[in-house]
């Protein structure tokens, strides 16, 4: 037969001739999965059809309709086209396989709950079938094409069957159809239509059931949507249905939700119809824990026999399912844990805080990261305290840096507070003395080389000849180098501060009239590294565009292949390798140079040495001509503060003067060297993370992990004992045999799934959580409460000016593509790599950060408003979100939709 195939002769490969569904039922069928009889009509019947009405001509008129057109010019061309349908007649060709087909099928006994409704003598020839659209378009996975064209239920009889085929076939053209493919760019000329023709289940219960939680993600649970009667009313949402979870491992139900269903579909004599549900039935569940049970294990069999998670449609008639429909679930997330609520803290006399270095840490830590950093933060903190004050001034176990739900915290015991609480003056003497290689001598003369040698050292040797214990080392030496230098770093933080605000009271109370600048604007125009940063950026893109063809080929390529040719060495294939080779060098300059660049300490996330993208994204935005130039602005800047300079100058009176000018001097050499030191916080990033891919990539080799990059999701004892058994040696390492999975793959997964939860919560910023206490210690954390409800938003303004703008949410550098100039740039925090994007923000709000912290300064220097700290901003605000951003009073307001 050539216009008809079994069910059993098509599987996931035919999608071109049995259309989506089709192909799906045929590879179930395959599985062994109960599926009612029937047959396709594939779709050489429907070109037939078109072919022999001589309608494809007349189709591609209709349809073929301009950019511009409206709803009611798809309506009509709808109309048209169907009308063409309707008035064709069926060749006689497929009408002698259809009636032959269809008269095989047996009356559906079997389906149909009892002998009550089975269909009276004189039509029990006539079998109830489903007359259901498959369609062919690629896409045919995508959500929001599912359900465009037409199925009929319940039809009986050869003619109307006939009828009803072509019915279908006509809904390929619906104007809701043609809109969307018109959208998505699929020409009129490309679509099929097949259809299946299937036995009708006469179903008591009917609903969906997708085989991992699309809530969560989790792929380890089944959830199940049920109602009474056919399943028409759940696919078109008309009812509520029964929510049942189910752990797909063991069958158990999880959780369940027994809703109100208030209408059914059931047959009318012929097709069907909706009617009120009995009130005995309304409230009581459709499916009992073991029918969702035996619901379930089908559908885990699906899942395992596609090999991805289905969304699959189900009837239940006398207790027996049939699967009706299975496709893959489209825009999964991936599976997190739950959300956790409990913040209790692990050792309870003490106090803890998300500040300082937490600051760099935003989210949850990787496993490993968070195995290491502890003891060498308080290994640095430690040694740096003993320096300050003598030695032995803090005990073991007196500070450190566990995580808390997966969250860092700054861990005081109690007692050790109160004792350096104490000893404070001394802190103090030291850090103004430039004592214990502190303060901005201390960072310039000791810390810094310090850094820098120890991460030379380590570079002596290419990380492929170290050996696993060698690699091991390696990290945990640059960590501590790394964390040895924040510490150092830190106590240049508060000099900055100092002078800065001293200048800025001595300012305001002596010097400022009417008219004169605020006193930050003092402090603008100078270089600092993310200055200097961003400027190399933009004269790279210049460069570019001097190179001919250069720029069109940079932007022509996506982001994506550029960063990987760049790290692997392989020329993009979409690139000219001359051109190529011109810019590969050049950029590979600029990332020696800055690639060390961190936006979150935690060594799971990619740096720009190996992962330049958010660069490239940056660069692109300076060759399409937005984002302004960064020496001209600095230049204005630098033009303003000296014109305001002069101008007081000349008109203070010498004492005044000279404190005026000392103060001055102070503030402005101390603010360019704190974001100095902060930007190479990550120099020994780029090498660390190269150590432990190496490692990573051994292992994955040896079969113990998955993937390279799952090293980040090891423990540490997990690590070194790997490198122990020899599992990560550099030449002839040893490998696991026998295991049919990576031994760690599982747990690695379990990690990633938990640590996705984790990211869901918001980690108080301060443990325990002590009301009165926290009151009064807000002012020195850096992000706001969590609490915040209303339409404003608080949070600290640290850059003046008013704006109203739409927000643009901003997980991370892999989102920095998305910002539009103009835009409120909105993000959890931002490190010196987001310096670039403040160019083309408007304004400027975060969770987390202060007065002090980079984006202010930023901000200042860019001339935008900023209201960072605010705790709550990328939860409350959505990208598009109109917002007045205030950065005098410090408060963010969502604006409501209309008002403007
Ligand atoms: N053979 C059948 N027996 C009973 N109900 C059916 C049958 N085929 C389809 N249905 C019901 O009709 C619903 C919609 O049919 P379907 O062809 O899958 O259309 P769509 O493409 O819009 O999902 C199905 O979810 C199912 O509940
Ligand atoms: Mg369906």
């Amino acid at each position: 037969m050539g216009y008809i195939d079994d069910f059993s002769e098509v599987g996931r490969n035919d999608v071109a001739t049995a259309g989506g569904k089709g192909a799906g039922l045929g590879e179930l069928v395959r599985a062994g999965l109960p599926v009612p009889p029937g047959f396709l009509l594939n779709t050489a019947a429907y070109e037939l059809f078109v072919r022999s009405n001589e309608l494809a001509e007349r189709i591609q008129e209709y349809a073929a309709l301009p950019p511009s057109a409206s709803a009611k010019d798809y309506e009509d061309a709808s109309a048209q086209i169907r009308g063409l349908f309707a008035g064709g007649t069926m060749p006689d060709a497929i009408a002698a396989e259809l009636r032959d087909a269809y008269h095989q099928l047996r009356p559906g006994t079997e389906l149909s709950p009892g002998t009550d409704s089975r269909p009276a003598l004189g039509e029990a020839a006539e079998p109830a079938v489903a007359v259901r659209s498959s369609a062919t378009a690629e896409d045919l996975a995508s959500a929001s094409f599912a359900g465009q064209q037409d199925t009929y239920l319940n039809v009986r009889g050869a003619d109307a069957l006939m009828e009803s085929v072509i019915h279908c076939w006509s809904s390929l053209w619906t104007s809701r159809a043609m809109a969307y493919r018109s959208r998505e760019g699929i020409r009129p000329d490309q679509v099929r239509l097949a259809v299946v023709v299937q036995q009708m289940v006469d179903a008591d219960a009917a609903g969906v059931m997708f085989t991992a939680n699309p809530a969560t993600g989790r792929r380890d649970q089944i959830v199940i949507g049920a109602a009474w009667g056919l399943g028409e009313s759940v696919v078109s949402g008309a009812v509520s249905t029964d929510d049942i979870v189910v752990d797909a491992a063991t069958g158990t139900v999880v959780s369940r939700r027994t809703a109100d269903k208030e209408v059914m579909t059931v047959y009318a004599g012929r097709g069907t119809r909706e009617e009120p549900v009995p009130v005995s039935r309304r409230h009581q569940p459709v499916l009992d824990d073991a029918a969702a049970a035996t619901l379930a294990g089908y559908g885990a069999r699906i899942a395992r026999h596609f090999a991805s998670p289905q969304d699959i449609e189900w009837g239940r008639v006398r207790g027996e399912f049939f699967i009706l429909q299975s496709r893959p679930i489209t825009a999964l997330p991936e599976p997190a844990g739950e959300t956790p609520r409990d913040w209790s803290v692990p050792y309870p006399k003490g106090l803890y805080f998300r500040a300082s270095i937490v600051e760099q840490l935003p989210d949850p830590l990787s496993p490993l990261f968070a195995d290491l950093i502890d003891g060498s933060v308080s290994r640095s903190l430690n040694a740096l305290m003993d320096e300050a004050f003598g030695k032995s001034s803090l005990r073991t176990g007196d500070l450190g840096l566990p995580a808390i739900n997966g969250y860092a915290y700054y861990y005081y015991r109690t007692a050790a507070l109160w004792r350096l609480m104490g000893k404070t003056p001394a802190l103090v003497r030291a850090l103004i003395r430039g004592e214990a290689h502190m303060g901005v001598q201390g960072w310039r003369d000791y810390s810094h080389p310090r850094y820098v040698r120890v991460v030379e050292s380590w570079s002596a040797k290419p990380v492929a000849d170290l050996t696993g214990q060698e690699l091991l080392e390696g990290v945990s030496a640059l960590l501590d180098a790394g964390t040895v230098y924040y510490t150092a770093v830190q106590s240049i933080i508060p000099i900055a501060t100092s002078s800065e605000l001293a200048f800025q009271k001595f300012y305001d109370k002596f010097v400022r009239q009417d008219g004169d600048p605020p006193a930050p604007a003092f402090l603008l125009g100078y270089d600092s590294e993310p200055i200097r940063a961003e400027k190399a950026l933009f004269d790279l893109a210049a460069w570019s565009r001097t190179v001919p063809g250069l720029a069109a080929a940079i932007l022509g390529t996506p982001t994506k292949s550029l960063a990987r040719a760049q790290v692997s060495g392989t020329p993009p294939v979409e690139m000219d390798p001359g051109l190529w080779g011109q810019w590969e060098h050049r950029f590979q300059l600029h990332l020696d140079h800055f690639g060390h660049t961190v936006y979150n300490l935690d060594f799971v996330n990619p740096v720009p040495a190996d992962d330049p993208s958010p660069l490239l994204d940056t660069l692109k935005f300076y060759l399409r001509g937005q984002g302004n130039d960064p020496h001209r602005r600095q230049a204005l800047a630098a033009g303003r503060r000296e014109d305001s300079t002069e101008t007081i100058l000349s008109r203070l009176h010498p004492a005044r003067r000279s404190v005026f000018v000392r103060l001055l001097r102070w503030a402005q050499e101390a603010a360019p060297i704190r974001e100095d030191a902060l930007a190479d916080v990550g120099l020994g990033w780029p090498l660390m993370r190269r150590m432990l891919r190496e490692l990573g990539q051994r292992l994955a080799a040896a079969g113990l992990i998955a993937d390279p990059g799952d090293v980040f999701w090891l423990r540490h004892g997990e690590l070194s004992s790997a490198v122990e058994f020899g599992l990560a040696a550099a030449s002839s390492p040893a490998a696991i045999t026998g295991a049919d999975q990576p031994v760690l793959a599982e747990a690695v997964a379990e990690r990633q799934m938990r640590w996705r939860g984790q990211r869901n919560a918001s980690a108080p910023q301060m443990l325990p959580e002590i009301r009165w206490l926290q009151r009064s210690l807000a002012g020195m954390m850096p992000e706001g409460s969590q609490d915040q409800e209303g339409n404003t938003i608080k949070g600290v303004g640290a850059s003046q000016g008013r704006v109203s703008a739409p927000a643009r949410v901003l997980a991370g550098p892999e989102d920095f593509s998305r910002m539009q100039p103009g835009e409120v740039l909105v993000a959890r925090i931002t490190t010196p790599a987001w310096t670039p994007l403040f160019a083309m923000a408007s304004a400027v709000v975060t969770d987390v950060g202060g007065p002090l912290s980079h984006g202010s300064i930023v901000a200042r220097e860019y001339g935008i408003p900023a209201v960072l700290g605010t705790g709550v901003a990328t939860r409350r605000i959505a990208s598009g979100q109109q917002i007045e951003v205030d950065g005098g009073a410090g408060t963010v307001t969502l604006v409501p939709p209309g008002r403007d």
